[in-house]
C-alpha cells in the first residue's frame, strides 16, 4: 500500500501577486454582496446564500479506524453534536428551477484542539462541501479569471449557479473555441437538479488530516437516501427544495458517511490546485464517521433565521489538525470573515457559536 503523505508547513507555495489577487477578488466579491443586500433590505451570504434546510445532527467517529485515519477530531471513536445547512451556491436567492452546485455544510460541535484562528470564538469545526469533487478554477489566479467573466456575464444566473461545477470548464472552453456567450452555452448543458439528499459532497480543496493531508467527502449512507442517487427532484416552484426537504425531514430521519481520501502522492494529488481530481483509483474515499439525521422540522421560521442569519460556516472555524491548505483555501480565509462581518453587521445580529443542539431553535 503506497504510504501516505506526511503533512509539512512547507507543502504550501504562496503564488505570484497572491496579496494583490486577494484585494482584488475580495473587492469583487464585496460588491456584489452590498448589491444584492441593497436589493433585498437584507443582507444574505456571498455565496450559497439560498438554504434549503437547517438540520440538527450527530456525528458519530467509527470505532477501530486504521492509524492513518485516527486523526485530528477523529482521533477517538466518540459522537459529537452538529448542525447541517444545505444550501445552492449562488449569491443572491434564485428560483430552484435553474440547477446548481449544492452545498453541505457541516459544524461538529465541541471539538478539541488548538484553534486555527483563536479570535472566532467558540469550539467548532466547519467542514464545507459541494456536490462535484473539484473545484473548475482552483488556484486563486485562475478564481480571478472566473469572475472577470461572471462580470461580463452578469445577467446570466446560469453562469453564476455553474461557479463550482466541473462544467464551468467546459463553459470556459466552449466559449473560447466559438466566441458564443456562456449563457448560451449553458443553456444547452444543462446540468440535471439531482435530488439534493442523493448526492456525493466534497471538500474539493485539502486539509490537514493530523499527520496527514485529506480532502473529505460525506455520501449517502442509510437506503432511503441511497435510493434518491441520481434522481432528478421535481423542481417547479421558485422554492421546491425547502419543501422537498421539510417533506422528507418531517417523517424521516437519514444517516450520511463521513469519508476520508488521503494524499499518498504529493505529485498527482496537490494542495495547490484545487481543480486536480484526487483519483479513487490511487486513493480512495474511506469511511471515518457516520452523520446521523433524525426526523425534524428542517426549517421552522425559528430554525431558518438560526441557520441564515446567526449561523456561520467557515473551513477556517477549526482546529489545526485540519488546517485548509492550498491558495484557494488562504483566500477563503479572508473571504468569509468579510462576507459574515458585512451581512452581521447589515441585519443588526449577533453572530454566534452553538455549545450544544440545545441552542439551536426548534
Ligand atoms: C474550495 C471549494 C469551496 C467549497 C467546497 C465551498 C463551499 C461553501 C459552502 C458549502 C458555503 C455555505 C456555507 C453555509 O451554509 O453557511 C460557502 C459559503 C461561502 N463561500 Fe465557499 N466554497 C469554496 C470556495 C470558495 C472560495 C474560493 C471563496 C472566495 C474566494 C468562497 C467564498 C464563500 C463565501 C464568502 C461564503 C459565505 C460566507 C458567509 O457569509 O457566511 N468559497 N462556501
Amino acid at each position: 500500500m503506497t504510504p501516505e503523505v506526511k503533512f509539512t508547513p512547507d507543502m504550501e507555495q504562496t503564488v505570484d501577486h497572491e496579496e494583490d489577487l486577494t484585494r482584488e477578488i475580495l473587492a469583487t466579491m464585496a460588491a456584489s454582496q452590498q448589491e444584492a443586500a441593497g436589493k433585498h433590505r437584507h443582507a444574505h451570504r456571498d455565496a450559497h446564500a439560498k438554504s434549503h434546510a437547517i438540520l440538527k445532527a450527530t456525528l458519530i467517529v467509527h470505532d477501530g479506524l486504521a492509524p492513518e485515519l485516527a486523526q485530528g477530531i477523529f482521533a477517538e471513536p466518540r459522537s459529537y453534536d452538529a448542525v447541517v445547512r444545505l444550501s445552492s451556491a449562488p449569491g443572491d436567492i434564485h428560483t430552484d428551477r435553474t440547477p446548481a452546485p449544492r452545498g453541505y455544510a457541516i459544524k461538529v460541535i465541541g471539538v478539541e484542539g488548538e484553534r486555527l484562528l483563536p479570535h472566532l470564538g467558540g469550539h467548532n469545526q466547519d467542514f464545507l462541501m459541494v456536490n462535484f469533487p473539484t473545484l473548475a478554477f482552483g488556484t486563486i489566479a485562475k478564481y480571478k479569471e472566473l469572475l472577470g467573466l461572471l462580470e461580463k456575464n452578469s445577467h446570466s444566473p446560469e453562469v453564476l449557479q455553474r461557479l463550482t461545477t466541473g462544467a464551468m470548464r467546459v463553459v470556459r472552453g466552449a466559449v473560447e473555441a466559438t466566441g458564443r456567450t456562456p449563457s448560451a452555452i449553458v443553456e444547452g448543458l444543462g446540468r440535471d437538479s439531482n435530488h439534493v439528499l442523493g448526492e456525493t459532497y466534497f471538500t474539493q480543496g485539502a486539509l490537514r488530516y493530523g499527520e496527514y493531508v485529506a480532502k473529505l467527502s460525506v455520501a449517502p449512507k442509510s437506503a432511503n437516501v441511497r435510493a434518491l442517487t441520481g434522481s432528478t427532484m421535481k423542481v417547479d416552484d421558485f422554492s421546491a427544495i425547502r419543501d422537498l426537504l421539510g417533506g422528507f425531514f418531517g417523517t424521516e430521519g437519514a444517516e450520511y458517511e463521513m469519508r476520508a481520501q488521503l494524499c499518498t502522492d504529493a505529485e498527482a494529488m496537490p494542495v495547490e490546485d484545487a481543480a486536480v481530481l484526487w483519483k479513487e483509483d490511487a486513493s480512495p474515499h474511506r469511511p471515518v464517521a457516520t452523520l446521523r439525521i433524525e426526523a425534524q422540522d428542517a426549517y421552522s421560521p425559528a430554525r431558518r433565521t438560526y441557520g441564515d442569519d446567526v449561523l456561520t460556516f467557515n473551513p477556517w472555524n477549526g482546529v489545526e489538525a485540519h488546517q485548509p491548505l492550498g491558495s484557494i483555501m488562504r483566500i477563503r480565509k479572508r473571504a468569509y470573515e468579510r462576507s459574515t462581518a458585512y451581512r452581521h453587521d447589515y441585519n443588526a445580529r449577533e453572530q454566534a457559536e452553538p455549545d450544544s443542539l440545545d441552542d439551536i431553535p426548534n
